[in-house]
């Protein structure tokens, strides 16, 4: 498949910008190109040589092993035709105003269709790749696309607006500035946060701000929260847990205060920029967590449903 992508790839790049171009604006999109890189690099970090190996082999041989080059590639593609299932995998839409998420009555998709939803996304393509470590694999299903589905998801469950509610689209529809740009609270969350962040204090550039991050976690202000992040006994109620924190993030310091055509600037920023690099880490470790106990060759595995 390596091969297949590999000789293929000044196309499939082509049409990638092309697609690109086209989804960028408005519309839930997840954590921007910058959110979906960190958390796939800090993860890609953190696996031990078992999952490495194996992550390693599921990725088309044009991106040398490296995960992070197409964590952002469910974007890209989730307007075409052959992807449109996957449109509602990127979020959760809550009941207005209720700050809570129920696994049974949100996890659906437009049509009511059950576990179309970031959190069962994440059920589903760990799944697959249990079942394809296991030597069960679903011949349909494809162990590429499952591995950058559940890497992308696990950044957008960790995005609090991916979580939010139904009638403002998870404050795609709030439009208002963000210093003097204009722009949606959606994407004051997916990437004007992380961006005015990496040029305030990162010298514009994403790599100084991920080794920051990795301080930050490894001896840092985080580093005893590590082992707590990454407490999981099934997979169910992880993933419920994760759209939880997300949801009530987005009510206490998303949405909070916020009124279409406001102008957000230095006080939401500042409050609102460790919440955002914190979320970023998060996503990262779990998503490493999972990867090794799935490709790993720890005992440690967890409950999946089926
Ligand atoms: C798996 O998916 C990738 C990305 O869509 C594709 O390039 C590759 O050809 C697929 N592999 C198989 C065996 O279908
Ligand atoms: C799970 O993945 C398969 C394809 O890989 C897809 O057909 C199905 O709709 C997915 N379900 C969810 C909840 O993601
Ligand atoms: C890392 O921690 C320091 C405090 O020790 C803090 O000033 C800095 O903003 C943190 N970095 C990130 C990216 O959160």
């Amino acid at each position: 498949m390596g091969k297949i992508m590999g000789s293929w790839s000044p196309a499939f790049w082509y049409v990638l910008v092309l697609s690109f171009a086209l989804v960028v604006g408005p519309g839930a999109q997840g954590w921007s190109k910058e959110g979906h890189i960190m958390t796939c690099r800090i993860a890609q970090e953190l696996l031990g040589s078992e999952a490495a190996e194996v992550v390693r082999n599921l990725l088309p041989h044009y991106v040398n092993g490296d995960l992070s080059a197409l964590c952002i590639w469910p974007d890209q593609v989730r307007h075409w035709y052959k992807y449109r299932w996957t449109s509602p995998l990127h979020f959760i839409d809550t009941p207005d105003n209720d700050c809570t998420f129920d696994y049974e009555r949100d996890c659906h998709d437009p049509h009511g269709m059950e576990d179309m939803c970031v959190a069962g996304a994440i059920q589903n393509f760990t799944s697959q790749l249990i079942n394809y470590r296991e030597g069960s694999a679903d011949r349909r299903y494809n162990m590429t696309e499952a591995l950058l589905f559940l890497s992308h998801f696990m950044g957008d469950i960790h995005q609090p607006m991916h979580v939010g509610f139904t009638s403002d689209e998870g404050g795609n529809t709030i439009n208002l500035r963000w210093f003097r740009r204009k722009s949606n609270l959606h994407h004051v969350w997916d990437r004007d946060i992380i961006t005015t962040t990496m040029s305030d204090y990162y010298e514009k550039d994403m790599e100084v701000l991920l080794e920051n991050i990795e301080t930050n976690y490894t001896d840092g202000i985080w580093s005893s929260d590590v082992t707590s992040w990454e407490h999981c006994d099934d997979i169910l109620s992880c993933v419920t847990k994760w759209a939880l924190e997300s949801i009530n993030i987005a009510c206490k310091w998303g949405y909070k205060g916020v009124e279409p055509g406001t102008t957000l600037s230095d006080d939401y920023f500042d409050s609102r920029m460790p919440i955002v690099m914190k979320r970023i880490a998060q996503g990262g470790v779990r998503l490493a967590m999972i990867l090794n106990r799935v490709f790993g060759d720890s005992k440690e595995g967890f409950a999946t449903p089926t």
